[in-house]
């Protein structure tokens, strides 16, 4: 009988969705002859069985093309929004897994969709997943699809900055996205020569930043671009923040853990406006004026890089061998320019984020760029 594969996209878009659901559907229906069903809108189209036929001509035409034929979604299986009320929907995917005969399940994803997967396979059902997001922080992979295209997409957005930045002698903050990681930010701040540039792994002072835009004005230099991850935070941000979640384990009863949590969000929303505060800030102790670009969901738009095909290609394709072998719980990684699979619970739950001793912050530093420490 012919072997029924499922598959799925789940969490935040990216490039490279389409040309990875390609590489595994390709490869699995040419070359070992096996059949595949996509699932619409992540988790949620396996909960309510809404099935595409992806055989035929359906993966022609879909290389280049950005975002996900699919369709996605943000969904847990065990804490699924369903009629009004957060619900374990497990069962109804095992059922679901099971009445569509399937003989494994894809999943597409970033973090959270492997820690998904993971509670999948613990379920007993054959599970195997591919890295994507364009915050390049899953763990165990050296990189991830997506990433590459939105890159590109900040680095440029950078070299338009620098030319009306520089016309109008202004700081310019430029937030880029990444989560909780700076991959994105570090990355294409270097490509784009940015002058200071802000990660979640270097909490920073906002007077560092002040000071190395007001030595570029002594230079003769007028202007700066100021690269800040959507993650970063300042060093009194990040001590606030440190304080309140030791409290929250710290507490004893339950309203003083509820305060503390609270607190907590409070400060998150405070940080939702970061990249604006920071204009403001650095616009009062430079006396320079400030404008702030927000690139949000552009980075994610649009067609792939080349980089970025190959890449998704590649482990989709190399995830349709897996199969024929039988090798499930795995996450498709590439690791040193080869690609691996990678036990699901190595990868769940870890966030991989920017090391300190990386080569992007020795680079940074040596060509003079401020990190806010
Ligand atoms: O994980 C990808 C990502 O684009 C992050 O960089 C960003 O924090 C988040 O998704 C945005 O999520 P949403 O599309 O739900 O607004």
């Amino acid at each position: 009988m012919t072997k029924k594969i499922g598959i799925l996209t789940a969490g935040g878009d990216s490039p490279g969705l389409n040309a990875a659901i390609r590489g595994v559907g390709k490869a699995l229906e040419g070359h070992y002859g096996m059949q595949i069903v996509g699932f619409r809108d992540g988790f949620r189209g396996l909960v309510e069985n809404r099935t595409v036929d992806l055989g035929g001509s359906a993966l022609s035409g879909i290389l280049t093309v950005g975002g996900t034929i699919l369709g996605t979604g943000r969904d847990k299986p065990h804490k699924m929004l369903v009629d009004g009320e957060v619900r374990d929907m497990t069962e109804t995917i095992i059922k679901n897994y099971h009445a569509n005969d399937l003989h494994a399940l894809v999943c597409l994803g970033g973090g959270g969709t492997q820690k998904n997967a993971l509670h999948l396979a613990q379920s007993g059902l054959n599970i195997i997943t591919l890295p994507k997001t364009i915050d390049n922080d899953v763990a165990r992979t050296d990189v991830t699809f997506g990433f590459d295209t939105a890159l590109g997409i900040a680095t440029e957005a950078i070299d338009r900055l620098h030319s009306t930045a520089h016309s109008h002698h202004r700081i310019i903050v430029v937030e880029i996205m990444g989560h909780r990681t700076g991959w994105l930010a570090l990355g294409s701040g270097i490509a784009g020569g940015a002058d200071a540039i802000l990660v979640p792994e270097i909490p920073y002072d906002v007077n560092s930043v002040a000071d190395a835009i007001k030595n570029r004005v002594r230079k003769g230099r007028s202007f700066s671009i100021v690269a800040i991850a959507e993650g970063a935070v300042s060093r009194a941000h990040a001590d606030e923040v440190a304080k309140f979640e030791q409290h929250r384990l710290d507490a004893t009863d339950k309203a003083e853990k509820k305060r503390a949590k609270k607190k907590l969000e409070k400060l998150r929303a405070v940080h939702a406006d970061h990249a604006i505060n920071l204009g403001h800030e650095l616009e009062a102790l430079t006396e320079l004026e400030s404008r702030v670009s927000i690139l949000g969901h552009l980075q994610r738009g649009g067609t792939p890089s080349a980089a970025d095909r190959i890449l998704a290609s590649r482990l989709g394709s190399a995830c349709a061998d897996f199969i024929s072998q039988g090798i499930f719980g795995v996450m498709v990684a590439d690791r040193g320019g080869q690609t691996e699979a990678v036990p699901l619970d190595q990868v769940a739950g870890r966030r991989k984020e920017v090391p300190l001793d990386h080569p992007w912050f020795t680079t940074a530093r040596r060509v003079g760029t401020n990190l806010g420490d």
